[in-house]
């Protein structure tokens, strides 16, 4: 697909164009990545002219922007490809407007849509009467994209009246992450995993999100949503889906994708009369997070709720690679610290030389940190020096790689930077194709209705703690202990 000449981001004045999209581009932009001429055209409620948006992004670079990349000369240049106009979602003539202000599109147009779910329908219709999706257009959608199945399939359905699922990119940033794509590198880059990569191998699977942020200003669509959708449905779902797919016959869009839709797809359903073994919710209380204290999720909504703001899930990947191996994931809000990471236990060594002079194995274990630190991390038994007069001892000692330090050199870039540039330079690889949208959806939703049929209310756990007990027994019932 070739780059375009325009980009049009919905939603520009919004809490991600501020802290992510606007810096991203600034991003690209210093280094020079952003096609030569490309015109960044913001559109939104709010009544900038272009000096007034030019003064926002300003103000907005100031805040997020690492101090060491702002320059001068580079953000002068950058706020000079940005330009804006209004726009009322409802107001044809809007629309008309906007196409007016952004010219001639014969270099091609990237749309970024990041707006109110209650402005999507009116937005793409907007999009279609103003002749903005014709051409080479191809649009770029950031969630919330539905909140079940259904919804999910009528925004789809919305979408594809208008342009192509090839021109449709979906938005998950974890996929724009550094570690998230090293997972790839790591499984398919390496002979050394693969053999053991399945049932025979491997005992179980953890994926753990933590976030130590409570609400953060975002009560109204979080306590609609909770962190089964927040987080499982799509972050969560995607990093389980590229740890057990089949090695895919190429690096590309299709390949990728199909093997991913595939596990997708195998995720055995969890039915109501098993949402109480297999599923845990939580809800935060006061508590205190790296020393501060903090209040608990009702006090901050200034209401009680029922909203899930914790979930450890029990899964399954029903295919011959993965059969018998528990997928664990748990994520959740106001959590002991920050963290994301992916932990494979290997299976024990079928006998142990070592166990008659006293020598204790543990079986190995990867652990692959995604954030804050980046490294992978391959736990592996040693033996202590010594003479071994009172019998052997083993430890398990680290073979670490860390990503930070190995590639010290180069800058770690915004999961937006990423996806900009391929959005505008038409690579849809790391976007989330629909039927991939729609599989994780299905699996979702098996698991609310199992929540409303059993009326399942989310326990509380304190804020600064790993979340509520029942996540404890979750996994030790299977004799699993949670990576901490
Ligand atoms: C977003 C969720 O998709 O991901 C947020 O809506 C969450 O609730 C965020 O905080 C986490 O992203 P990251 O990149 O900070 O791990």
């Amino acid at each position: 697909m070739p780059k375009v000449s325009k980009l049009l981001l919905f939603g520009a004045t919004g809490d991600l164009a501020q802290r992510m999209l606007l810096p991203s581009l600034y991003g690209l932009h210093a280094d020079k990545l952003l096609p030569e001429g490309l015109e960044i055209v913001g559109t939104a409620r709010s009544a900038y002219d272009d000096a007034g948006y030019r003064a926002f992004a300003q103000k907005a670079l100031d805040e997020f922007l690492p101090k060491d990349r702002a320059d001068c000369e580079a953000c002068n240049a950058f706020l000079d490809r940005l330009c804006y106009q209004p726009l009322d979602a409802s107001k044809t003539k809007d629309f008309t407007a906007l196409k007016d202000k952004l010219g001639d599109l014969s270099g091609g147009l990237a749309i970024f849509l990041s707006t109110a779910p209650s402005l999507f329908a009116a937005t793409i219709k907007g999009i279609e009467a103003a002749g903005l999706s014709g051409g080479r257009a191809r649009i770029g959608l950031e969630k919330p994209l539905g909140v079940d199945l259904k919804s999910s399939r009528e925004i789809n359905d919305i979408v594809a009246r208008v342009f192509p699922e090839g021109c449709t990119f979906r938005i998950d940033h974890y996929l724009g992450k550094e570690t998230v794509q090293n997972i790839l590198a790591l499984r398919f880059g390496n002979s050394l995993f693969e053999p053991v990569w399945n049932a025979q191998g491997i005992d179980n699977i953890q994926i753990t999100i933590s976030e130590t942020v409570g609400l953060e200003g975002r009560a109204g669509f979080y306590d609609d949503t909770g962190a089964l959708r927040d987080m499982v449905q799509n972050h969560m779902l995607q990093l389980l889906a590229l740890i057990a797919m089949e090695p895919p016959a190429r690096f590309d869009a299709t390949a990728i994708r199909d093997e991913k839709v595939k596990v997708l797809r195998s995720l055995r359903p969890i039915a109501p009369d098993e949402t109480q073994q297999l599923t845990v919710t939580g809800q935060y209380g006061h508590g205190a997070v790296k020393g501060a204290i903090v209040r608990g999720y009702g006090e901050e909504l200034d209401k009680p709720s029922n909203t899930e703001t914790f979930v450890a899930i029990k899964a399954h990947v029903d295919n011959w690679r993965w059969r018998g191996v528990p997928f664990y994931l748990r994520t959740g809000k106001r959590l002991a610290e920050r963290r994301s990471e992916i932990v494979i236990q290997f299976k024990p060594v079928p006998h142990s030389i070592f166990a008659e002079r006293g020598g204790q194995l543990h079986p190995n274990t990867l652990v692959i940190r995604l954030q804050p630190e980046e490294y992978v991390r391959l736990l592996v038994m040693a033996k202590q020096p010594g003479l071994d007069r009172d019998g052997i001892r083993l430890r398990e000692v680290p073979l670490n790689l860390s990503l930070e330090t190995e590639f010290a050199a180069t800058r770690r870039r915004i999961a937006y930077e990423r996806l900009l540039l391929d959005l505008i330079e038409g690579d849809p690889t790391l976007f989330v194709r629909r039927d991939e949208v729609e599989a994780q959806w299905e699996w979702i939703d098996g698991i609310r209705a199992g929540w409303k049929a059993n009326d399942t209310k989310p326990k509380p756990y304190s804020s600064g703690s790993w979340g509520p007990s029942s996540a404890v027994a979750l996994t030790e019932r299977d004799g699993v202990t949670w990576h901490e």
